[in-house]
Parts: structure tokens; C-alpha cells; sequence
């Protein structure tokens, strides 16, 4: 959407992979103060988004969408003034139906203005809109009516489209969003992981700068893979330019997990600035390599084990797009090591369900 924003991935976190409906305003001040302090927010993470069930039940009685009273008390845009405060962003969430998913709040379909208004003057920056409980109608009207509405809010608001299952939205959300989901709901197992990644991959050519492929939010930390699993993870959402949004509790992070969100080369990956989704360019079995341009002339690569045994995997020059005589540099960017000059192809050796990840810098 050439509303100026997203012109590289967004980063940030969102409430719902780890707390769902579990929310209150505590918890968004404790995770904003968390972000800032373990030096995610420096790094890009931030955006602080709240996902579903942080309203009432019903609209005012002038039709306003209200903070929980028992959660949110002190209201969103004290929460958004608290977040600004600490140089981070604040996200809402709504929905193009009646209710929301949850079915425990109101969505703005037929308030889109109302809303649009609403959330600009709490000083709202992202609004992620989701699709349940809808009539029916087509979702690209739905969706460009908040879109529109938005942007004649008089804030300008990274409009996320939370709609998967109809209509493809990667064919229309670049005109409509700064990103749209390609997939169902993640769930924190390396089978979800696998297949969003693999289903978003269908639509790498429909990304760029300003309209992101969203092939849902991170697991990294959440505790049901394991630190090989989510650096697999992590690389390919980097690599795919995905939206890096972190979906586990940051006050009480693990160090490995707060080690693999902090990969500046990975991220450097994902907010590089040509913004080309990286795709899957070999699959033969278990072992995949995945590879996209780069600027400057660079080539990102991830050498992907997805077999439960140990294998050597080959990313052949042909394969990523580089010509067979050209020597690279290749900088591994977990074992922040650069191999010196490489020519053809490279191999590696990759422990099951774990990945290597290269730039590759030509000569
Ligand atoms: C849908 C979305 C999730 C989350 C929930 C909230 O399932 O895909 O990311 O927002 O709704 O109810």
C-alpha cells in the first residue's frame, strides 16, 4: 500500500501466540519496558501490538469501541502515550465481520470511519483486521473500505490484512494493506512452522516494499521447539520477509531465544531494502535450499535440513540465480564467520531440523 509504511518488514511483538485472550494493560507497559530493555526494540522490534479481546463487549451508546474496564482500564491511548514515550509503536486489533474471532468484542464492519477515527486519535500505528464472523461478501470490499478508512484517519496506520482462506489476498492486498496472511494459524510445533512456511512460498512473487507476505507470527520462545527448530524458523521468516513479530513473553525470554531474535545479520536479511521474498529454489526430499536477491548484488541462502537425520545440503550457483563462474565471499551468519572465496556452489552440513544461513557476496 503506498502509504509510506512498510517499505521493509514490520518488527515488533503481538500478544496472541503466547497469551491469546489473557491480556491486560500491565502486561503491554511490562512487555514495551521489556523490549526496550533487552535490546529488542534497538535492534527494530517495535511495534507493541494487542491482539483480540482487549474491548468490551458492546459499543457506547455513541457507538465508540471501549477498553475492557477490568483490563484496560486506564484506555488505550494512555497505553499508546506510555508506549510513544519509550520511541515504540502501538497496534490494535479488529475485524472486518461483526465480532471479533474470539467472539468476545465487536468488529467494525459497517463502522469502518467510526473506528478508522477512533484509533487515530488513541494514537494507534498498526491495526491488524481479521475475518471472522463476516457476512459473507467479498473480502477485498471489506478490507478497502477500513483501508480507505485509515487513511483518512488523519494518522497514518500500517494497515495488516488477518485473512487467509478467501480470495487469495496476495493477488489484491498490496492495494489494500502492508501485509496480508497467506496461511492458517501458527501453533508452536515444528509441523505448523514447516507447512506455513511452505504455503506462504507459493506467493513469493507477489511481495515488495510497502505489501508483505504474512505467513503468521513467530513462535521463537515459546517452548515447544526446539533452539534448532527455532533458528530454522526465524531464518526462513528473515529470509522470506516475513513480519518479524515476536509471539513469546518478553519479561521472562530464555537466553537462546533471546539470542536467536537478536541475530543482526538474520534481521539485516529481512529489512534489506531491495525487499525480495526469498523462496524455496531446491527440494529434493528433506533438504531444501532457499535463496533470494539481495541489494548490492548479494544473495541470501539457507541451507535447510528438514529430514531427522544428519545431511549434506548444496546450494548449486545455478539454483540461486548467481552465474557458475562467479567466486563469492560467503558470510555465515550464525556462526558469524566469513568463508573467503567460493566458486559454484556451496555445501554444508546441517543437523536435523536445523539450517545454515549465508550472504553471499560476489567478488
Ligand atoms: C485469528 C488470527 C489470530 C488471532 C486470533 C484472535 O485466529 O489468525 O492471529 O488474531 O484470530 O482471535
Amino acid at each position: 500500500l503506498g502509504n509510506g509504511l512498510g517499505r521493509t518488514p514490520p518488527m515488533g511483538w503481538n500478544s496472541w501466540n503466547h497469551f491469546h485472550c489473557n491480556i491486560n494493560e500491565r502486561l503491554i507497559r511490562e512487555t514495551a519496558d521489556a523490549l526496550v530493555h533487552t535490546g529488542l526494540a534497538g535492534l527494530g522490534y517495535r511495534y507493541v501490538n494487542i491482539d483480540d479481546c482487549w474491548g468490551e463487549a458492546n459499543r457506547d451508546y455513541q457507538g465508540n469501541l471501549v477498553a475492557k474496564r477490568s483490563t484496560f482500564p486506564s484506555g488505550i491511548k494512555s497505553l499508546s502515550d506510555y508506549v510513544h514515550a519509550k520511541g515504540l509503536k502501538l497496534g490494535i486489533y479488529s475485524d472486518a465481520g461483526s465480532q471479533t474471532c474470539s467472539r468476545t468484542m465487536p468488529g467494525s464492519l459497517g463502522y469502518e470511519q467510526h473506528d478508522a477515527r477512533t484509533f487515530a486519535s488513541w494514537g494507534v500505528d498498526y491495526l491488524k483486521y481479521d475475518n471472522c464472523n463476516n457476512p459473507g461478501t467479498r473480502p477485498s470490499e471489506r478490507y478497502a473500505k477500513m483501508s480507505y478508512a485509515l487513511r483518512n484517519s488523519g494518522r497514518n496506520i500500517f494497515f495488516s490484512l488477518c485473512e487467509w482462506g478467501v480470495d487469495n489476498p496476495a493477488t489484491w492486498g498490496s492495494g489494500v494493506g502492508n501485509s496480508w496472511r497467506t496461511t492458517g494459524d501458527i501453533y508452536d510445533s515444528w509441523g505448523s512452522m514447516t507447512s506455513r512456511a511452505d504455503e506462504n512460498n507459493r506467493w513469493a512473487s507477489y511481495a515488495g516494499p510497502g505489501g508483505w507476505n504474512d505467513p503468521d507470527m513467530l513462535e521463537v520462545g515459546n517452548g515447544g521447539m526446539s533452539m534448532e527448530e527455532y533458528r530454522s524458523h526465524f531464518s526462513i521468516w528473515a529470509l522470506v520477509k516475513a513480519p518479524l513479530l515476536i509471539g513469546c513473553d518478553v519479561r521472562t525470554i530464555s537466553g537462546d531465544a533471546l539470542e536467536i531474535l537478536s541475530n543482526k545479520e538474520v534481521i539485516a536479511v529481512n529489512q534489506d531494502y531491495l525487499g525480495v521474498q526469498g523462496k524455496k529454489v531446491f527440494g529434493g526430499g528433506s533438504e531444501e535450499v532457499w535463496a533470494g536477491r539481495l541489494s548490492g548484488g548479494r544473495v541470501a541462502v539457507v541451507l535447510w535440513n528438514r529430514g531427522s537425520s544428519q545431511a549434506t545440503i548444496t546450494a548449486r550457483w545455478s539454483d540461486i540465480g548467481l552465474s557458475s563462474s562467479t567466486v563469492v565471499s560467503a558470510r555465515d551468519l550464525w556462526a558469524h564467520a566469513t568463508i573467503g572465496s567460493v566458486r559454484g556452489q556451496l555445501a554444508a552440513t546441517v543437523a536435523p531440523h536445523a539450517c545454515k544461513m549465508y550472504v553471499l557476496t560476489p567478488r
